[in-house]
């Protein structure tokens, strides 16, 4: 039997994790870990978090600390809630580990000494006031797809769309918002041609063990054509290049991340080698599926440079997108719930595990609402598992004194084919890691117990037939067995709960076995779950969905025409349109603007002002505007389209309509022009 080494995706230590990032690779490693050890399979779960690079610096200086200390600080909140999940990790580590390092710098020299590493001169944005190549995040900008102004050097928040610090439209620097220039530097390449064959092959191999989504970003990323790809950034926050000539250099995040598998179980464990230079070893990654090119196509590609016999990926699992309540979770828009949230709750993790695990979103996306968990807590876990368990015991309890009665392998023999046919069933989804359907499947088989109880009735049973109604609660018994050694890697504490009440611990080769080795079950009670009602909802529904307001709705319109209004020198009378709507505004531009600069013109709207009246005539709305250099300007919404709405980030715009008085009472100012 060929050992099972497992990851999960190294979670980025900047951020506290939520729920998505959770089941995307957290709770599906462990779910498969756990399976794997009760097989039988010598097993070994790793993950560590991910500490280097821009995003690391970035959220340091936003918190005034060092990197370093933000990195301890959030690896204790990271490891209290996958204590808290009960992730069984084997292994947890860090990138910043001293192992890491040396790691990371051999593996990169064996790849430059096999010629794999190239040196190319790149432009990249400079900014001259810091003295300082902006890497990644260090600039923002205006997306070029889809015109969002907070985009980051390497991806846009809005979109999603991966960027590089070049392709931002007016660049500034993070630091000290000035422009940055282009300036030439070097950078090291890892030429990922020369990979080519080895890499579709790699690929066409794990055509059937790679999960569907990760072949098919695979070979999306293969048939654009295998580029070479910069391992090298302009930070201090990283692993060192161990170059004389980069030593101001470090390591691309995603170079040393994956690496970091290898190093921390290296980290902490003397028999590294019999894990990732061996043969007779299957490496399973679990991971979003935004990792996938990394694990599929990069990381592979790293360890086949160093021709030594590292072990490569042969599983790769990766999951879709988890919404909150139909919405993307951010921790910037405060919307979802995060690890440490789940606490406050009052619902137990083994309930957010089953959730999480039933509603995997394997095949497409899914979403998380607290609805939906209310019903299948009170459906599934209550009313079908939580029941059988419940009724069970209790009858045993009541007519046997907690005796289990014999059962012999003749009796309801057609109840168990049915019951061993969907076991394996179950056993053939693990192996797949299918593990939704597979979690749907054991709630069958809970299903079909609780028929098998109606349809025998024990409590009208045992006024006829004590010895009948024995091995009736015997099966049912035995059949919780197998479902406690089933649900164990889904919901571990409730296994174990089922297993000290039987007063045995099994593991899945006693699947299908008619033998307990307990002969008396404990007292009980035996409520495994308990029913969430509205009012409970209600709550977890208002305390998570806290989005904050923004008061003010700004939106942009363009102004269709302009008319001076007789009466004033000041005024002129505007018609704007916000695409799907048209408006009248007063405004007092005439000293600052002819009509024909007018027409024409974007501009952003305070659109949920209360109407007012001016010399007569309705101003619906009031449109903003700033001085600069002692000029009165418009303000210029540039690409972002008309009818859009702004809100400052993280902040919802209010649907109130508010007074003048109310809106003076907010401060606007414009940056950087
Ligand atoms: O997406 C993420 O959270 C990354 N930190 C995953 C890294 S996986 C591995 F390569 F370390
Ligand atoms: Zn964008």
């Amino acid at each position: 039997m060929k050992k099972r080494l497992i990851t999960s995706a190294l979670p980025y230590i900047n951020n506290v994790p939520h729920l998505g990032n959770i089941i995307g690779s957290l709770l599906s490693a462990d779910v498969f870990a756990r399976y794997s050890r009760s097989r039988g399979f010598e097993t070994l779960f790793i993950c560590g978090t991910d500490e280097y690079g821009t995003a690391t610096e970035t959220a340091a200086k936003e918190l005034d600390l060092s990197p370093k200390a933000l990195c301890d600080k959030f690896n204790k909140i990271h490891t209290k809630i996958y204590k808290l999940f009960n992730i069984s990790f084997d292994v947890f580590g860090r990138t910043t580990f001293p192992e890491h390092k040396e790691v990371v710098q051999e593996i990169f020299l064996d790849l430059y000494r096999n010629g794999f590493i190239s040196e190319q001169e790149v432009e990249q944005l400079y900014c001259e006031k810091d003295d300082l190549f902006l890497a990644d995040r260090y600039v923002e900008g205006t997306c070029p797809f889809c015109g969002y102004d907070g985009a980051k050097g390497d991806q846009c928040d809005k979109c999603g769309k991966i960027l590089n610090p070049t392709d931002l439209i007016n660049p500034k620097c993070k630091i000290c918002g000035n422009t940055p220039i282009l300036k030439k530097t070097k950078h090291l390449f890892i030429d990922l041609p020369k990979f080519a064959d080895a890499l579709h092959e790699f690929i066409n191999e794990r055509k059937n063990t790679f999960s569907e989504n990760s072949i098919r970003i695979t070979n999306a990323w293969l048939k654009e054509g295998l580029k070479s790809r910069s391992i090298t950034r302009d930070l201090k926050w990283g692993v060192p290049v161990p170059l004389e000539k980069y030593k101001d250099k470090v390591f691309y995040v995603w170079f040393d991340a994956p690496i970091g598998y290898i190093s921390i179980t290296k980290s902490q464990r003397d028999d590294w080698k019999e894990w990732w230079y061996n043969k007779n070893v299957d490496l399973y990654q679990f991971m979003g599926k935004d990792n996938v090119p990394f694990h599929s196509i990069i990381f592979p590609a790293i360890l086949m440079g160093t021709r030594k016999p590292y072990t490569l990926v042969k599983y790769l699992n990766a999951t879709e997108y988890l919404t909150y309540e139909n919405s993307k979770f951010s921790k910037s828009n405060k919307t979802g719930i995060f690890g440490d949230q789940v606490m406050e709750t009052g619902i137990g993790i083994d309930v957010f595990r089953y959730y999480l695990l039933v509603n995997r979103p394997e095949k497409s996306d899914s979403n998380f609402s607290w609805s939906d968990l209310q019903a299948k807590n009170n459906n599934e876990l209550v009313a079908n598992l939580g029941n059988l368990v419940n009724r069970s015991f209790t009858f045993i309890d009541r007519y046997f004194n907690g005796i289990i009665p014999d059962l012999d392998s003749e009796d309801f023999s057609d109840f168990w084919v049915k019951v061993k046919e969907a076991e394996s069933l179950v056993g053939n989804l693990m192996e797949k890691i299918e593990l939704k359907e597979a979690l749907k499947q054991i709630m069958h088989i809970s299903k079909l117990g609780n028929q098998f109880f109606q349809h025998h009735q024990p409590w009208a049973l045992i006024k006829k037939d004590k010895n009948q109604t024995g091995k009736v609660l015997a099966t049912l018994l035995i059949l919780i067995k197998d479902l406690a050694i089933m649900i164990e890697p889904f919901m571990p504490a409730t296994a174990q709960k089922i297993f000290d009440k039987l007063g045995s611990i099994n593991n899945w080769q006693d699947l299908g076995s008619i033998k307990l080795k307990s002969k008396k079950i404990e007292q009980g009670p035996y409520i495994l779950f308990n029913k969430i009602d509205d009012d409970k909802i209600s709550e977890l529904k208002e305390r998570f969905s806290r989005v904050s307001e923004f008061p003010i709705d700004l939106r942009v319109a363009k102004i269709l025409s302009a008319k001076p209004i007789e009466k004033s020198e000041k005024l002129y009378l505007l018609r704007i349109s916000f695409g799907n709507e048209e408006r009248q505004l007063v405004a007092g531009l005439r000293k600052y603007f002819s009509e024909k600069e007018l027409i024409g013109k974007k501009i952003v709207v305070a659109y949920n002002l209360k109407p007012a009246k001016l010399l007569g005539y309705e101003s619906n709305g009031m449109l903003l505007a700033a001085s600069l250099n002692n000029k009165l300007v418009l303000v210029d919404p540039k690409n972002i389209e008309i009818g859009s709405k702004l809100a400052p980030k993280g902040l919802k715009a209010s649907e109130k309509k508010i007074s003048i008085k109310e809106f003076t009472k907010h401060r606007i100012t414009t940056k950087n022009k």
